[in-house]
């Protein structure tokens, strides 16, 4: 018998996604992998559970984690999902750990060898892994697409004969992955685009898409590790604030990308854009 794999059910009910497909099943039975996956994990993404028997997988019930020595999960388990899974087991999701350390403790109190997938090293080799780029695109995609229908004019310049609606003006904070999809996005729907970032790398990459960038004097570049950004100063945060402000006022949609590896998102509030 080969090593097995299960894949539950996600026990977030805002998690819609389901850690494998057909398609990986497949490839995992193909390298000798035993595959059961938890009867109905596939409903929310469209895949009901015959289409993973066709693949090879088995179809379980949630108590089966126990008897794998690998989890599949898009989401850090819970504290009570951690003690179900047998000692010595794999886990790989997205975890998440800052800020949620007594379930990470649950994890290394269960005794299994947990992968943070966000923290796969962003190299060429490792590009199929790379859980945050492949999100961030769709989620920048649809941050527009979503904001295009809560909008209640349209996007484009529209020219009737009756009159012209102007082009609705995007700002979008943030031009990493989700920023740069998000401005791609937004300039393909007939938007006006601007946007922002501390990076200054990020100027040149937002006007290749024919957005303009928007960064204030006082902050010059504020590149951190491994091309992430690093947490500003409190004079940098507060120009950057008064120019945000200035900005936004003059906006139709506002997409907030911003990120800071282990440490809080930036936060936008009425007046201001600051990290907590
Ligand atoms: P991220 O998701 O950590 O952050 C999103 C963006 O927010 C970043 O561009 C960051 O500079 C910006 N940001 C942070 N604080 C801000 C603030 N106060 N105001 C405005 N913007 C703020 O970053 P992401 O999207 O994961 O990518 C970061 C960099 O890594 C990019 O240069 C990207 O091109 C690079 N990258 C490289 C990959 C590779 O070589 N395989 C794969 C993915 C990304």
């Amino acid at each position: 018998m080969g090593q097995s794999i299960f894949v539950p059910k996600e026990i977030d009910v805002t998690e819609g996604r389901v850690a494998v497909s057909p398609e990986t099943v497949k490839r995992f039975v193909g390298l000798g992998f035993d595959v059961v996956v938890e009867k109905n994990a596939g409903e929310q993404s469209r895949i009901v559970d015959a289409e993973f028997e066709k693949a090879g997988a088995k179809i379980g019930k949630a108590s089966d984690a126990g008897k794998a020595d690998v989890v599949l999960k898009l989401r850090r388990p819970t504290p009570a999902e951690a003690k179900t899974y047998k000692k010595g087991a794999l886990v790989l999701a997205s975890m998440d750990p800052y800020g949620n350390e007594g379930d990470v403790a649950a994890m290394a109190a269960a005794g299994v060898t947990a992968f943070a997938m966000e923290f796969m090293p962003r190299i060429t080799r490792a590009q199929s892994m790379d859980v945050l780029s492949s999100q961030a695109n769709l989620a920048g995609y649809r941050a527009v697409i979503d904001a295009a229908a809560e909008y209640d004019r349209a996007l484009p310049m529209m020219m009737t004969a009756a009159g012209t609606v102007p082009a609705a003006k995007v700002f979008v904070m943030g031009a990493g992955v989700a920023g740069l999809q998000a401005i791609a996005t937004a300039r393909r729907l007939g938007a006006v685009v601007t946007a922002t970032d501390v990076r200054a790398a990020a100027g040149e990459q937002v006007q290749s898409l024919g957005a303009k960038f928007i960064m204030t004097e006082a902050l010059k570049d504020a590149s951190g590790d491994g091309g992430y950004a690093r947490e500003l100063t409190d004079e940098e945060k507060k120009a950057q604030a008064e120019l945000v402000a200035e900005h936004i006022a003059k906006q139709d949609i506002v997409v907030t990308t911003a990120l800071i590896p282990g440490r809080p998102a930036p936060r936008l509030s009425v007046r201001t854009w600051s990290s907590p």
